[in-house]
């Protein structure tokens, strides 16, 4: 098995360039199943997640060639069914992203329930009560949800009891051909779903204010399929700023629209880190030591639930106790007790993290809870005493391309190892 072994005390500074979102390429990805033709998506991450989605798009019978590292081309016009397999979505719940496009195109949908995942239930009962206002019916058998619209889909009002990101994307797609408007209230605002409904307007669809808590999308007829460029990956530059703000000396990072980190920049501000702000650049530095703040996780434009376990790191040993509230998702605080390994004064209470500031971390062996708490460890060990060896790296292979590469461009001394399973095993005993 691999796992990544970082030595730590060593300078970290340089510039990275980070690649297109993951969480705007599969949506965007899933879309085009509503323009029959070639769509060519450029500042594709080359990660697992966007692998396994060009599985799920040519199990429904579509053409994915990747043109280069970076760029794919998918043909949808040979798109003959609606099935999604349990085994993909079982990997990856942001297959359930096909769900409206499907609806939208056939008029149906077969796709297996997404299971939790280490963060949370992650049901998708937002996604099912707002299809059901636009028409569509449901019906689960022997964990698969069969959607069909009867009578084709019409526009409604829907409220969003929670700013759900999914649920938004899923709506959204749904309503393109929908007769008549569709209102969704309480959408997400995430740049991500502003990114979505861009490349969807491209392709001949009619949807306004999104990014906006209101979306408005006007049925329109077919779509036609375009070349679409993926926005910036904010978490990702915001993963690295962390690192940067952690270790002190200078780190720019390319790529990406600093304004999609508003909130992220100004809190690593009040924790008395410098930053500059470019043109789709940001420089972050650090020398003063780290000032305690308290964070809480919300829906765009609040503080984005994916920058918490790399924040939690950071003011885990800064001057001071911190209060981290994660209010996005019920068990997203495995990443600390982790870290508790490597010596940080973490208390979790309910979605509350008491978190008190300490002069300095250990190296131990560490096993990555998610994608966002296998990099936070990973930063973790680039300033503890020690090596650090985080184990289930394939959590952050699923959202991260070349970290290790970009981390050791960086100056940073870390190596991905192949690992006898047994050496992991007599750590474990
Ligand atoms: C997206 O997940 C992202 N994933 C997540 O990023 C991100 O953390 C999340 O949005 C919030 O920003 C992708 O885009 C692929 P939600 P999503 O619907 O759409 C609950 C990462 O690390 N909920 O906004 O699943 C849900 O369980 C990943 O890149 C319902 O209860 O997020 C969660 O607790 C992790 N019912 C909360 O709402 C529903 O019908 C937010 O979920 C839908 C959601």
């Amino acid at each position: 098995m691999e796992v990544i072994r970082v030595e730590g005390g060593h300078p970290v500074t340089g510039t990275v360039t980070v690649e297109g979102a993951k969480n705007s390429a599969l949506k965007l990805m899933a879309a085009t199943i509503l323009a029959p033709g070639v769509t060519t998506l450029t500042n594709v991450p080359n990660i697992a997640d966007v692998h396994v989605m060009g599985k799920v798009l040519k199990e429904l019978g579509a053409i994915v060639e990747v043109v280069d590292e970076h760029t794919l081309s998918i043909d949808t016009s040979t798109v003959d069914s609606w099935e999604t397999p349990y085994s993909l979505v079982t990997r990856m719940r942001a297959s359930t992203a096909v769900l409206g496009p499907l609806l939208a195109r056939f008029g149906k949908a077969i796709v297996a329930m997404p299971g939790g995942c280490n963060i949370g239930a992650r049901s998708i009962d937002m996604h099912i009560l707002g299809l059901e206002a636009l028409g569509v019916e449901f019906d689960v058998d022997h964990g698969d949800i069969y959607a069909t619209a009867p009578n084709g889909l019409h526009g409604a009002t829907v409220n969003l009891e929670f700013a759900s990101v999914g649920a938004t994307e899923n709506l959204v797609m749904a309503s393109v051909h929908a007769k008549g408007v569709t209102i969704i209230d309480n959408a997400a605002r995430e740049p991500e779903i502003q990114d979505l409904a861009n490349m969807l307007n491209e392709m001949g669809a009619d949807i306004r204010g999104a990014g906006t808590p209101v979306i408005e999308i006007h049925g329109v007829g077919e779509l036609h399929p375009v070349t679409h460029a993926v926005t910036g990956d904010r978490i990702e530059a915001g993963t690295f700023a962390a690192i940067g703000a952690l270790v002190g000396q200078p780190v720019t990072i390319k790529g990406f629209e600093p304004d999609h980190l508003g909130l992220v920049l100004r809190k690593f501000e009040q924790m008395g880190i410098t930053v500059r702000r470019g043109q789709r650049c940001v420089t972050v530095s650090r020398d003063q030591p780290l000032r305690a703040v308290d964070i809480q996780t919300l829906p765009f434009p609040g503080f984005p639930t994916d920058m918490q376990a790399q924040t939690m790191c950071l003011l885990a040993v800064a001057e001071g106790t911190s209060i981290v509230t994660e209010n996005v998702f019920e068990n997203r605080f495995m990443f600390a007790s982790e870290l508790q390994r490597m010596g940080s004064d973490i208390a979790i209470q309910g979605h509350h993290a008491v978190v008190r500031g300490v002069r300095s971390l250990s190296g131990a062996e560490v096993r990555s809870p998610d994608l966002r708490g296998g990099a936070a460890l990973v930063m973790a060990g680039l300033i503890a005493d020690g090596t650090t060896t985080v184990l289930d790296i394939y959590h952050i292979d699923r959202g991260y391309e070349r970290f290790v590469e970009k981390l050791r461009s960086l100056g940073a001394h870390v190596t991905r190892v192949e690992v006898p399973d047994i050496e992991v095993l007599d750590d474990e005993l």
